[in-house]
């Protein structure tokens, strides 16, 4: 079955950014906030609500992938124990981290890396796929160790022509083909230190820039 998901258009205004709060040091490089915070939590939290009913009682490797889906992983790891906690049924969980770098500036580079990660298997937590070309990488590496079953979470999937066709088990929201940061997706490691998902001014690409 496809995946339902909150479709955040391509004329999306989103938000002032002085009607909520944002750190002082990146004032200047954001335009609108695209996604509050609390909009991605109550997302997160159906999405536990689903994979805790399609999952039953089997153990779930939760493998989080670093460092942009750190903060959604976290999250959503939290709903779901909450939910084990407070139903008759219950998911056993563990957990593990891998850590996959791929991007430069605002641009996919060609070489995916993957660093750490022990017990590679079940559930994937992941911050955003843009051309599918990270998940695709790590799901080939996966493989190997033979899983019984891999799922994909990933929060954002990026509507855009670059796309290998590759979708995730479980969306968040699907997003417009612009560069977003915040709630620690980041642009050369700033903005990971914002809690909104928000888009970069032209500015801040510049002054961000390797
Ligand atoms: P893909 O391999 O093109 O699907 O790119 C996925 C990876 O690129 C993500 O895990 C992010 O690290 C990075 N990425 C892609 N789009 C964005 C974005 O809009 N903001 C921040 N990081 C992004
Ligand atoms: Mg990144």
């Amino acid at each position: 079955h496809m995946a339902s998901y909150l479709q955040i258009p391509d004329d999306e205004k989103g938000y002032e950014l002085d009607v909520f709060c944002v750190p002082k040091h990146y004032e200047e490089d954001l335009d609108r906030v695209i996604i509050p915070h609390g909009l991605i939590m109550d997302r997160t939290e159906r999405l536990a609500r689903d994979i805790v009913r399609d999952m039953g009682t089997h153990h779930i490797v939760a493998l989080c992938v670093l460092k942009g889906g750190y903060k959604f992983f976290a999250d959503l790891l939290d709903y779901i124990k909450a939910l084990n906690q407070n139903s008759d049924k219950s998911v056993p969980l563990t957990v593990d981290f891998i850590r996959l770098k791929s991007y430069c500036n605002d641009q996919s580079t060609n070489s995916v890396k993957v660093i750490g990660g022990d017990e590679l298997s079940t559930l994937t937590g992941k911050d955003i796929v843009e051309t599918g070309k990270t998940m695709e990488t790590l799901l080939s590496l996966l493989s190997e160790y033979k899983p019984k079953m891999v799922k994909v979470v990933s929060l954002l999937v990026k509507r855009t022509p670059r796309s290998s066709g590759y979708r995730p088990d479980y969306i968040g929201f699907e997003v417009p083909d612009s560069f977003l940061v915040g709630y620690a997706l980041d642009y050369n490691e700033y903005f990971r230190d914002l809690s909104h998902i928000c888009i970069l001014t032209e500015g801040a690409k510049e002054k961000y820039k390797v």
